[in-house]
Parts: C-alpha cells; structure tokens; sequence
C-alpha cells in the first residue's frame, strides 16, 4: 500500500542527504518511490520557490505562495501518485510552513490551521521524520557548506530557535505521525536509525 512521508528540519539538519540515501534503501525493498520538494515539486510550485527564496515579501504573502505552491504539488504530483501505488517522499510539506512562518515568522498559528484545512483537508503525511539537531550546530553546518544562502538561511540563531520550536510544537500536537530522529548524531548512526524505520514500514 502506498505511503506519504515527509522529512523536516531547521536549515541544516541534514535531512535532504538523508532523504537520498532514505529513499534509495526504501527501493531496494520493492516499492516505487517518487521523491520530491517543497516549495517546489511542479513547474510552478518551482517559479514560487525562486520567488520565495529569493524575493523579500511580506509574512502573509509568504504563506500564500507556500500554500499555492503545496496544492499545486498535491493536486498534480502527490495524490496522483499515491493513487498509482507509489510511495511519495517529499522533502517538507506543511509543518515546514507551521514552523517557519507560524514559529519562525510569528504569523498566527490558526490561519496556518485554515489555510492547511482548505489546501488537504482529507491528507496528512502517514509518517514524519524530523530531524532534529541544536540550532548552533545547524548553523555550523550551514556556514561550512560554501553554497551562496538563500532568504531563509539568511536568518539569525533566534529565528531558528523559533522554528525549531514550531517544530516542536506541531509534534506535541500529533505525537503518532512523527519520528524524532536526534540530527547532531554521526551520520553512521542516524543512517542505522532509518534503515531500523524502513524495517519497521
Ligand atoms: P529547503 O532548503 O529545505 O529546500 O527549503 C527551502 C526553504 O523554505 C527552507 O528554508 C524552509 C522554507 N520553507 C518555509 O518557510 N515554509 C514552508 O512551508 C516550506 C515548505 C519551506
């Protein structure tokens, strides 16, 4: 049976690296994984990435285009895959948005909740992975990979104390769909942590 996961973390984590080698051990064992990202995932939801990443805005306009990006990638990427049989993976979906522009940007918790409640109603992801890692040693991460950063990346420690703390929140309010996976731990370790998941799927 076909299965919705997500991977989230502040910037930094680590989890996109692991998010590869995740879905690459998930294939080995039979299912047909499509892996894909958010803000991004369609020919549009990708021109809204460049623009969100790129283009200073206002809070709610950044939550708008989050969302108008995710139905654009629900509508034309994630459920027609589901409904094919296949697995989908994507690299952050709505608590992203939750943690970020809810925690991270102060905008109100409750118009997150509206907005997630018109775009899936009738889809959450059927498992989370949060990679979980000190907001220094993210930091760390970040300025030692060379790549230029984007608007988000560009933002201060207490910023991504906040996210991180969205984060937390959203998983206090749904403890079964998450896996907390400790992300300042080697890498070997927190490989033997997933592949223990991909067992248990
Ligand atoms: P990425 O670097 O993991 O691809 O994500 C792009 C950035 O977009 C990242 O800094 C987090 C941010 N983001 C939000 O602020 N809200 C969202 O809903 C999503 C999906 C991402």
């Amino acid at each position: 049976m076909s299965k919705f996961i997500t991977f989230e973390g502040v910037d930094g984590a680590g989890k996109s690296t692991h998010l590869a080698w995740f879905a690459d051990a998930l294939r080995q064992h039979g299912p047909d994984v499509l892996v894909t990202r958010e803000p991004g995932g369609t020919p549009l939801g990708e021109q809204l990435r460049e623009i969100l990443l790129n283009q200073p805005m206002s809070i709610g306009t950044e939550a708008l285009l989050m969302f108008a990006a995710r139905l654009e990638h629900i509508e034309q990427v994630i459920k027609p895959a589901l409904q094919a049989g296949k697995w989908v993976i994507s690299d952050r979906f709505s608590d992203a948005s939750f943690a970020y522009q809810g925690g991270g940007r102060g905008l109100d918790w409750s118009k997150l909740s509206q907005l997630e409640q018109w775009v899936h109603p009738d889809l959450q992801p059927d498992l989370t992975l949060f990679f979980d890692v000190p907001v220094e040693v993210a930091r760390q991460r970040l300025t030692n990979n060379n790549a230029s950063l984007d608007r988000f990346e560009q933002e201060q420690a207490d910023f991504f104390e906040r996210v991180r703390a969205g984060y937390h929140k959203r998983v206090q309010q749904n403890l079964r769909r998450y896996i907390v996976i400790d992300a300042a731990q080697p890498m070997d370790a927190v490989k033997q942590k997933l592949e223990k998941i991909i067992l248990s799927l």
